[in-house]
């Protein structure tokens, strides 16, 4: 299959690029590198020992895109590219609505006149917003609290409606809930800009020692030791949900929302418990004040994904801990670290 990837040389893009490139997909990456360094396509290259094609552009260089998508011809598109920082979007929200959505939009646009009609979109668990009832299943009301939240449920509804108005169209709209973790070999991961918004990087460089300790984020949540609980799902395992999606797409026009959890919550205090067993080393961290804006527990049913895509989580928490150490012992400073 060819396959055009937005966004591909970010954090999950990187290591999709990994997966498609070993099941022998032909991949072309379309990237502005705003959140991501070229290098980390250096890195897949070197991993795979597969070529694929690269185009530096913004998706709203309207002109740009099309060109591209129609030079590539792709079967399908893995849209990952947009903004994602949830206190940047308050702060900046006609940015994200320019960057997500009108991007999104000129992304159809361009797919409309490459003749491409097959489309797996990266959505989020916060399109949910306040749980009503855990697990999430898709049917839950969707109420995200935060202009990248909303930025999401809006491109979800403008995909949903664009393959409502053409026949044989097809698009998955994958729920990640929350994606950790690096590729096995420590060569790519998650290369966070500035002090990491999210634990799992932060106890990362917390283990590596760029950083003194970990504040957790309140401790008198309705949890099992208090502290905050989410559904982390090993980022290789969200990779192989995508590949999974495509080979749903080819074959079966609509379009589905799906969660990609692990169907299992843990909190940050067994976050911190599992990544000192994974590195050996003491993670120091301190209770402060909750974070405004989070929620208790946040857990998928990942059921639908079994049941429609065949796809399940095969990794577990010490697996995404054992793998993002490898990462980061590797590279300190991340893909800064070294010249490759
Ligand atoms: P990332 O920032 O590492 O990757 C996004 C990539 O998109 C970057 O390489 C960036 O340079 C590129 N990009 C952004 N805006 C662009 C534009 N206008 N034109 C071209 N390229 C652009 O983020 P990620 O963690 O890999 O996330 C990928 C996708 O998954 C995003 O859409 C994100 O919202 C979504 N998602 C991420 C998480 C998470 O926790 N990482 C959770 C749920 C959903
Ligand atoms: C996890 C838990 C914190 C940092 C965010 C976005 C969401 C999605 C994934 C894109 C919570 C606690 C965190 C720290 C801590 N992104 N924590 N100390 O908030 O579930 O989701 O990323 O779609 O939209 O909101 O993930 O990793 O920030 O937090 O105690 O330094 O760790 O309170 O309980 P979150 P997170």
């Amino acid at each position: 299959m060819k396959v055009f990837v937005t966004g591909g040389a970010g954090y999950i893009g990187s290591h999709m690029l990994t997966e498609l490139l070993g099941e022998g997909h032909e991949v072309c990456v379309y990237d502005n590198y705003v959140n991501s360094l070229p290098l980390a396509l250096d890195r897949v290259r070197t991993l795979t020992n597969r070529p694929f094609e690269t185009v530096a552009g913004d998706l709203r260089q309207g002109e740009r895109l099309a060109e591209s998508l129609k030079a590539f011809r792709p079967d399908a598109v893995i849209h990952f590219a947009g903004l994602k920082a949830v206190g940047a979007s308050a702060a900046f929200p006609l940015e994200y609505y320019e960057n997500n959505v009108q991007g999104s939009i000129a992304l159809l646009r361009a797919m409309e006149a490459a003749e491409c009609h097959r489309i797996v979109f990266s959505s989020s668990a916060t399109v949910y917003g306040e749980p009503r009832y855990l697990p999430f299943d898709e049917a839950h009301p969707l109420s995200p609290i935060n202009p990248y939240g909303r930025t999401k449920q809006f491109i979800e509804e403008i995909i949903r409606d664009w393959v409502a108005a053409r026949s044989g169209a097809s698009a998955v709209l994958l729920r990640y809930f929350n994606p950790v973790g690096a590729h096995e070999s420590g060569r790519i991961g998650e290369d966070p800009l500035g002090p990491p918004a999210n634990l799992l990087p932060f106890v990362s460089q917390v283990a590596v020692g760029r950083r003194p300790f970990v504040s957790v984020y309140g401790d008198d949540y309705p949890t099992r030791d208090g502290t905050g609980e989410r559904d982390y799902i090993h980022v290789v395992d969200l990779a192989k949900a995508h590949t999974a999606a495509l080979t749903y797409c080819a074959s079966r026009p609509g379009c589905e929302a799906i969660n990609v959890g692990v169907g299992r919550g843990a909190t940050v205090l067994e976050v911190i418990r599992a990544f000192e067993a994974a590195s050996g080393r003491t993670i120091p961290y301190r209770i402060v004040a909750r974070r405004p804006g989070d929620t208790a527990s946040s857990v998928a049913d990942p059921s639908k994904a079994l049941a429609l895509l065949g796809w399940r989580a095969e990794r577990d928490l010490g697996d995404i801990c054992r793998s993002a150490w490898a990462w980061q012992s590797a590279n300190p400073q991340g893909y800064r670290s070294t010249a490759s």
